[in-house]
């Protein structure tokens, strides 16, 4: 592990065989995999542990589990996705999965058992039990300390910490790596590599009301969209329906396999709502349920349902669920006696940078997986536990591939070190606080032209401030990324005039036929946007 200690602002060359941009899981599982070819260097803009995955709760998705199959977790993860699953993409998860997460086993990971079987719990849209899942609630927080260790004790792997990426280097249409800076410090290292993964995660950090850290605010989208890169599904953000009703960031998440073992939903009335909205109502796919509590709150004029944990067995709850039962009884809720506030919030991104079934970008040299990645595997809405198994499957598949590329031409490493770097976006950090508002307030659970049109106009006027800079400060870069960024995703979800997944138009309520593919935005040499459709993939 290292960190960034020079304020020296000069630019150091760092050479490495691949360099990987994020610590979450897909991050940390590619830079294992690709290891065995020579260094790598992971960076990271906070702490290795501070990245979505440490706070995922519920589980992991494997049909390893008894009376289950990779076909069976495929049907249940293309009945979620509304229609936009590719299915390639969803075949090499289910089947490729419970191999990387017995690999992941082998690498200290460890997940509840009982007489030396995995304990299956099921969560909502899941026909079977095939959730495993560590310390009852607290999976992330084992993966993301398995790994964390193995990188820690892998003699090929470097971590350093609190160093931000800032752009990709090109030369010759090739990304031979990364300009970063040290957020402490402001030290600026160039990184030159044979191949680049990015691994930056989501963007939940777009918005007021999140479960994800303030790390996930779309960087490695906003990075790769200016090299050239496209973005895909940006439209479909998915809300977790169980946030604690509270002004945290992120907002406490109350597991979704807390509804799986019984808990209920009620209005402010005290009223059971979710069968009016859904046949499987507490376990109805995420988007329904997030967008039924919206409508009901929306009636009642509330600003928060209650989940009702009541139902489930104390003891049960106590053994299943230790950290959430944990949080809040630091936060004086008594889950036993009363039930507790819950809203929606910002949770996961389907899309992100379109990648094939390898993680390639199609920019040469340049691979992404997981959330930052869009490989089409969650079409219009994630099945609940599916993402940091994409994050082993498809962070295994760039790993591979990045393996594969050849050794720099000479003439390119000598170039990148002479290099001067191009200028990057820089937005006063004050930006961020009125993008979340903007997308929380009208790029939410529930759109339509009028408001989506609105935050297109308050982003390109916030955007007018954009200062150009080789060396932005690090919090100022970010402000930039997270404009460019919501305006891919409103741009995106205007354009989708339909209703399907988690994108929900009350202008456009039904789904089209004609709305049946992917939407790909890249960049045109003027800085405009571009959209092309892709159509879905089948077997
Ligand atoms: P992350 O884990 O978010 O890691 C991204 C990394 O990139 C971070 O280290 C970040 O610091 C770094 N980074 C970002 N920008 C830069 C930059 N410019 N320079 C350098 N580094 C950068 N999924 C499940 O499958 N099961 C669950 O039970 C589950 N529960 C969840 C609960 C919560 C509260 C949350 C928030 C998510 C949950 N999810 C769950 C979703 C899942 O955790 C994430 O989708 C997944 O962990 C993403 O992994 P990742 O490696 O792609 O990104
Ligand atoms: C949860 O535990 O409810 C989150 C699961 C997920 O996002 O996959």
């Amino acid at each position: 592990m290292a960190n960034c200690a020079s304020r020296d602002l000069s630019v150091a060359v760092t050479r490495v065989r691949c360099l990987v941009i994020g610590s979450g899981a897909a991050g940390l599982w590619a830079a294992l995999h690709a290891a065995n070819d020579g260094t790598v260097l992971v960076i990271t803009k906070d702490r290795v542990t501070e990245s979505s995955t440490n706070y995922a709760q519920g589980g992991i998705a494997t049909s390893a589990c008894p009376e289950d199959s990779p076909d069976l977790h495929a049907q249940d993860t293309l009945a979620a996705g509304a229609g936009l699953c590719d299915e390639p993409a969803v075949a090499i998860l289910t089947h490729e999965g419970p191999q990387r997460v017995m690999e992941l086993v082998s690498y200290g990971a460890q997940f509840d058992q009982v007489n030396g079987q995995w304990l299956c719990r099921r969560e909502a849209a899941h026909t079977r039990s095939r959730i495993i899942h560590a310390m009852g609630d607290a999976t992330g927080a084992e993966v993301q300390r398995a790994l964390t260790e193995a990188v820690r004790n892998h003699p090929e792997v470097t971590v350093r910490e609190f160093t931000q990426a800032l752009r990709l280097v090109l030369v010759n249409g090739e990304v031979i790596g990364a300009d970063t800076i040290c957020t402490a410090t402001g030290e600026r290292i160039r990184i030159v590599a044979d191949a680049t993964i990015l691994a930056t995660g989501g963007v939940g950090a777009l918005y007021k009301v999140t479960t994800n850290p303030l790390v996930a605010n779309g960087d490695g989208m906003a990075i790769a969209l200016r090299a050239g890169a496209t973005l895909e599904d940006m439209e479909f953000v998915q809300f977790h329906p169980t946030a604690l009703a509270c002004d945290e960031t992120p907002a406490p998440l109350l597991t979704e396999a807390l509804r799986g073992e019984g808990a209920i939903l009620l209005n402010t009335h005290g009223e059971r709502f979710l069968d009016r909205y859904h046949p499987m109502a507490e376990l109805a796919p995420r988007d329904v349920v997030s967008r039924a509590e919206f409508l009901e709150m929306e009636r009642l004029g509330a600003e928060w349902c209650l989940l009702d944990l009541r139902p489930i067995p104390e003891e049960q709850i106590r053994a299943n669920f230790p950290h959430v039962l944990q949080m809040l009884t630091d936060r004086g809720f008594n889950p036993f006696e009363s039930p507790v506030p819950v809203r929606p919030a910002a949770h996961f991104v389907m899309g992100g940078i379109a990648t094939d079934l390898d993680g390639w970008t199609g920019l040469r040299r340049l691979y992404a997986a997981g959330e930052c990645a869009c490989t089409g595997v969650h079409g219009a809405n994630r099945l609940a536990s599916n993402s940091l198994l994409e994050g082993l499957v498809f962070g295994y598949r760039a790993a591979r591939a990045a393996r594969r590329e050849a050794l720099l031409p000479l003439d390119a490493v000598e170039a990148a070190g002479s290099m001067e770097p191009p200028a990057v976006p820089a937005l006063p950090s004050d930006v961020a606080d009125q993008v979340r508002e903007l997308m929380w307030k009208r790029v939410g659970i529930v759109r339509n032209s009028d408001g989506l049109s609105a935050v297109v106009d308050e982003l390109a006027h916030l955007w007018q401030r954009t200062e150009w800079s080789p060396w932005p400060a690090a919090q100022e870069a970010e402000a930039a990324n997270m404009v460019e960024v919501a305006s891919v995703i409103t741009r995106a979800a205007l354009a989708r005039e339909e209703s399907r997944g988690a994108q929900y138009r009350t202008d456009f309520p039904e789904t089209k036929d004609e709305w049946h593919c992917h939407l790909r935005i890249r960049k045109a040499p003027d800085g405009s946007l571009e959209f092309s459709r892709r159509p879905v993939a089948r077997r």
